[in-house]
């Protein structure tokens, strides 16, 4: 009889903490006092299986690769938006058999967005443009597109997300793609009470906008004399961070992840300068008006090549907020590190192998900022 009444006090319990927590999901489950999640099974690893289920909106990018590969590693199922049938092949292959799910979307369609978030408990949308289309200018995509996936994700019983922003993210920023990602943290913070900023400085990897860019358009990096300051972050730092959180209690907070160093494009020209063994660029410093004419006519074409915007951006300086990495438990490197790996490609044959030579690094004023 007294099984019978615990048992039954359990279960109200158990009502009563889904009420208050929302939706419950596999890794509720959990034994106790070590809490570890009942569904949870195998050494951590490919064929592991943490419990949880998780959406990554922006997947197909740059940075959602590396997300999708770290949860899928760690045995999280994962939900994978795509809107091109080619953009989302490299992810299949990195989770075990049924652990990685793609899903056709269309960040206006709200039913499909509904489909995707349905048996997840946490979502995370990285979903973000450096560049405005035809078909989306920023503040669809970064304002009312990340809005949407918040409200319908809060509607669907959610109870994480994780939102991606930019470490420059500032309602007054001359440059569109920062105001508008301080617009989309409001509009995501009051459509979904809880959920957690991320605020990543400029990433650089394989498929970067940054080093890859240096090497092959250092002219473009010159403007401002190249006195811009920048704090260069290693996407697997960041995917990383973001990966942590699935197991992590932060919630309802933004975090800053710039880099570890506050560097110049100048030294960045050099760094990729020496690593490729390429001479320095002798091309002249190209007027800012110039340069804006020049993208403004890049317009014209419809592939991406440098934007209005961007150039605005060239001459903005890292915001120089204290980083939070300790929040994600991680250790950001430094650029030194990791730029060989990806710009080795741009040596010729006869350079190929030879030692990396690394330019003296200059003194700036906030250097090192943890
Ligand atoms: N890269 C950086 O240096 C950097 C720095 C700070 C913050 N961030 C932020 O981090 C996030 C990820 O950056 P990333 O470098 O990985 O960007 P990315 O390579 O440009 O990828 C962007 C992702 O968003 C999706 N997307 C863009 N517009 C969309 C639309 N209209 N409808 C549906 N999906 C759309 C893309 O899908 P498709 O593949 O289908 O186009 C892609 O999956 C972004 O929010 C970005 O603003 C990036």
């Amino acid at each position: 009889m007294s099984n019978i009444m615990s048992a039954s006090a359990n279960l109200l319990r158990l009502q009563h903490a889904v009420k208050q927590q929302g939706k419950r999901a596999y890794h509720d489950l959990v034994t106790f006092p070590s809490k570890k999640p009942i569904i949870s099974q195998g050494p951590p690893g490919y064929s592991a299986v943490t419990g949880h289920v998780v959406t990554v909106f922006g997947c197909t990018g740059f940075l959602g690769r590396y997300l999708v590969s770290k949860l899928a590693r760690q045995g999280t199922q994962v939900i994978i938006p795509y809107r091109d049938e080619d953009e989302k092949r490299h992810l299949k292959p990195m989770g075990d058999l049924g652990q990685i799910v793609p899903m056709e979307w269309d960040l206006r369609n709200e039913s499909q967005i509904a489909e995707c978030v349905r048996h997840s408990d946490i979502v995370f949308n990285l979903v973000g443009r450096d560049y405005a289309t035809k078909s989306f200018d920023f503040p669809s995509v970064q304002v009312d597109g990340a809005e949407r996936i918040a409200k319908i994700s809060a509607q669907s019983g959610v109870p994480r997300f994780v939102h991606v922003s930019h470490l420059n993210a500032s309602a007054t920023s001359p440059s569109k793609l920062y105001q508008t990602k301080a617009e989309g943290e409001e509009r995501v913070s009051a459509a979904f009470k809880g959920a957690t900023i991320i605020r990543p400085g400029p990433l650089y990897g394989y498929e970067d906008k940054m080093l890859n860019n240096i090497a092959i358009w250092p002219i473009w990096w010159k403007l401002n004399d190249a006195k811009t300051r920048t704090r260069p972050v290693h996407v697997m730092d960041v995917a990383q961070a973001l990966a942590n959180l699935v197991h992590s209690p932060q919630q309802g907070r933004t975090i800053a992840l710039p880099g570890p160093s506050t560097l110049t494009y100048e030294y960045l020209l050099d760094l990729v300068s020496s690593l490729t063994y390429h001479p320095p660029s002798s091309a002249p410093v190209i007027p800012k008006a110039v340069a804006l004419a020049v993208a403004k006519a890049a317009q014209a074409v419809w592939w991406p090549l440098l934007s209005p915007d961007e150039v605005v951006r060239r001459y903005i300086d890292d915001d120089d907020t204290p980083a939070d990495w300790d929040a994600v438990g991680v250790t950001p490197s430094e650029i030194e590190q990791h730029a060989i790996q990806y710009i080795r490609r741009y040596r010729s044959a006869e350079n190929f192998s030879r030692p990396n030579v690394f330019p003296q690094r200059p003194v700036v004023s906030h250097d090192v900022i943890r």
